[in-house]
């Protein structure tokens, strides 16, 4: 076994899948996606304002593949290959965006962090509100070491967001993505736990 996992660490993760982590926020609820959470996925995500820095392969092309989307990102927990919640608007349970953490790499205790919010929310705090709390859950209960997050260089918000939690822009990859066939370059930011401020990981 690896010595940067250790029995301790195996059994915290035993205790994480136990049961979805719901986080109720007030304005905003994380939750388990649910199949009835369709429509609002498919109709954010191709809002030309959200998906201008998606890549094609994440923008659901009809609704029936929002579904697919839908039940492909609310497995992930349920198979232990990392965690999506929906945002849900706490006073209608409505969809309003989505993050989770995905290509999780155990041993390396490392994954990636996506976040989007239904353009009509833009500029609450909601992604900010949303990331503290993955990062608290990503660090503590998931024992990540290194979390990732590709943002398209043009993509100011986002990196100013990344900016925040402290996360280090590491580099370009250039035509990483194709973005209405045109391929686009990103920035990788990473953050890793010791850059992590300890006073966020208890508050
Ligand atoms: C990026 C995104 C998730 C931000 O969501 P949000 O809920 O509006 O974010 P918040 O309100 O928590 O914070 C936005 C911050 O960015 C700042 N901001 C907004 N537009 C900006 C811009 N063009 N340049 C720099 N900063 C900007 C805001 O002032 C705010 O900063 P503050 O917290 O210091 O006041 C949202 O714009 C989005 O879904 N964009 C499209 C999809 C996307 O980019 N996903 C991320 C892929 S890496």
């Amino acid at each position: 076994m690896s010595k940067l996992i250790s029995v301790a660490m195996l059994q915290k993760l035993r205790e994480f899948f136990r049961k979805f982590p719901e986080i109720e926020l007030g304005n905003i609820t994380l939750r388990d996606m649910r199949m009835s959470d369709q429509n609002a996925y498919y109709k954010y995500l191709n809002h030309p304002m959200v998906n201008q820095y998606l890549s094609d392969e994440d923008i659901p092309a009809t609704e029936q593949e929002a579904l697919e989307c839908v039940k492909m990102w609310g497995s992930l927990f349920y198979k232990r290959q990392g965690i999506f919640w929906t945002i849900a608007e706490t006073s209608t349970d409505k969809l309003i965006g989505s993050i989770g953490l995905s290509s999780w790499n155990f041993f390396n205790r490392r994954a990636e962090i996506s976040y989007d919010i239904d353009h009509e929310y833009w500029g609450q705090g909601i992604a900010t509100k949303a990331l503290s709390n993955v990062l608290k859950i990503a660090f503590k209960d998931m024992m990540l070491y290194r979390i990732e997050a590709r943002t398209m260089t043009g993509n100011a918000a986002s990196q100013h967001i990344l900016n925040k939690f402290g996360f280090k822009k590491e580099g370009a990859l250039r035509g990483y993505r194709i973005i209405r066939e045109v391929p686009e370059d990103i920035y990788m930011y990473a953050l890793i736990q010791p850059d992590y401020p300890e006073i966020l990981l208890h508050s």
